[in-house]
């Protein structure tokens, strides 16, 4: 009797195997159920009050997305752009266009100091609130020389040829976890944070295939158990689930 305790306390790193597996298990079968199409909003594109074109500003016009989605690296949400930057141009240019109607009303709302004078924008993508995301963790990940993107060409598509924005990732849990376990292809250098259409060359590839090797983002489940050199089997904590669900 006296050795079972001793005993249980060896196999300490094995109920960790099975208790990773056990999350694995739950992971795929979140995959299977929550990454199926009816559990997605893949192609959702509301109509928005004011026909603004990406491809015209952001693709014809080259501008940056930073110019107007300022806040992108530097918190949780990329945000939309506010009336006055609209104005920085359109006070001179098509200053009369009907389809700038709405724009011209904002501001001059905000100019008489209206409570709500924003241009009522259509939310596009939207995680549940159980779960955390956040823009500048991706933006910028890994430290040092080992710095990447993930660029906003790998989440939202080809934004640059959208006359009107629409969803073209699944945002599901299945789609998050699968970046997660093998983020290589999905990283690009911080100055290519918001080019389109960019590809890797060799040299990256190799590059980035490193740099994954120093993150460690939650759900991975490629790092989920690793063994050490001396053959230790750890787990990482940040496998589980509350890196998302806080
Ligand atoms: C001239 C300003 C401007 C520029 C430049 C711009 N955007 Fe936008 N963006 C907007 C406005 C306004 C909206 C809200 C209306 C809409 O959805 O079209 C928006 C919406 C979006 C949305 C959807 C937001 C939601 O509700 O889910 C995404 C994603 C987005 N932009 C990405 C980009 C990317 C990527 C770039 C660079 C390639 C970019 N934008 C460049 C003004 C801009
Ligand atoms: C790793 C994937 C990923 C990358 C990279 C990414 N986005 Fe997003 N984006 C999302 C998700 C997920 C949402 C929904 C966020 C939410 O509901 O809180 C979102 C929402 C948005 C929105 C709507 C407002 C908001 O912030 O919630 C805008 C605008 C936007 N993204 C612009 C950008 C731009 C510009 C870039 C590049 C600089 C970018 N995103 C890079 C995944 C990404
Ligand atoms: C850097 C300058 C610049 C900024 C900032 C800018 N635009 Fe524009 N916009 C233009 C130019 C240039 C055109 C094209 C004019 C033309 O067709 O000759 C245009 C065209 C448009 C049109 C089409 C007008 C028409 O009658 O065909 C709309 C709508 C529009 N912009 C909305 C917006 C909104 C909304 C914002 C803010 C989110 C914005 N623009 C920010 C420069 C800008
Ligand atoms: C295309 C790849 C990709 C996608 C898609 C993606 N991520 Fe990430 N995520 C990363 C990378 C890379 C890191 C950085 C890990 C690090 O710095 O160690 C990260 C880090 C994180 C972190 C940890 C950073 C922090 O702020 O604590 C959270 C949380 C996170 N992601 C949530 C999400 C959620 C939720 C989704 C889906 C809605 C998602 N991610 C989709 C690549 C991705
Ligand atoms: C990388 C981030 C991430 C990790 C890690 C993660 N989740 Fe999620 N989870 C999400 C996102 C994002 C959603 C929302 C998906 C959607 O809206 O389709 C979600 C949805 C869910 C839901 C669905 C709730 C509903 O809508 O019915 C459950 C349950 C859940 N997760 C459980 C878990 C469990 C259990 C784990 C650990 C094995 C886990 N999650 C790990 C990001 C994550």
């Amino acid at each position: 009797m006296a050795q079972i305790f001793p005993k249980w306390t060896n196999q300490t790193p094995l109920l960790g195997l099975v208790g990773t597996l056990v999350g694995g298990g739950l992971a795929t079968f979140a995959l299977y159920w929550w990454g199926s199409p009816w559990h997605t909003d893949v192609g959702y594109k509301p109509k928005q009050p004011v026909p603004y074109s990406h491809k015209l500003h952001a693709g014809d016009m080259n501008m940056d997305c930073r110019y107007c989605h300022a806040y992108v690296e530097r918190g949780p949400h990329g945000g939309v752009p506010s009336t006055q930057v609209c104005m920085n141009c359109h006070s001179q240019v098509k200053s009369d266009s009907p389809k700038l109607e709405l724009v011209r009303k904002s501001w001059s709302e905000f100019k008489e100091g209206k409570a709500d004078k924003s241009v009522p924008w259509v939310r596009i993508h939207k995680v549940p609130d159980f779960a955390f995301f956040n823009h500048s963790a991706h933006v910028g990940v890994g430290v040092g020389e080992n710095r990447a993107a993930v660029g906003c060409e790998t989440c939202h598509g080809r934004i640059d040829t959208m006359e009107e924005v629409k969803q073209v990732a699944p945002l599901s849990m299945a789609w998050c976890i699968d970046c997660h376990s093998d983020p290589a292809p999905n990283l690009r250098p911080v100055e290519r944070l918001t080019a389109m259409g960019w590809k890797p060359d060799l040299n990256w590839t190799e590059k980035a295939r490193h740099i994954a090797t120093t993150l460690n983002p939650p759900g991975s489940l490629s790092q989920a158990a690793r063994r050490t050199a001396e053959g230790k089997l750890e787990t990482h904590a940040t496998a589980g689930c509350s890196g998302c669900h806080r």
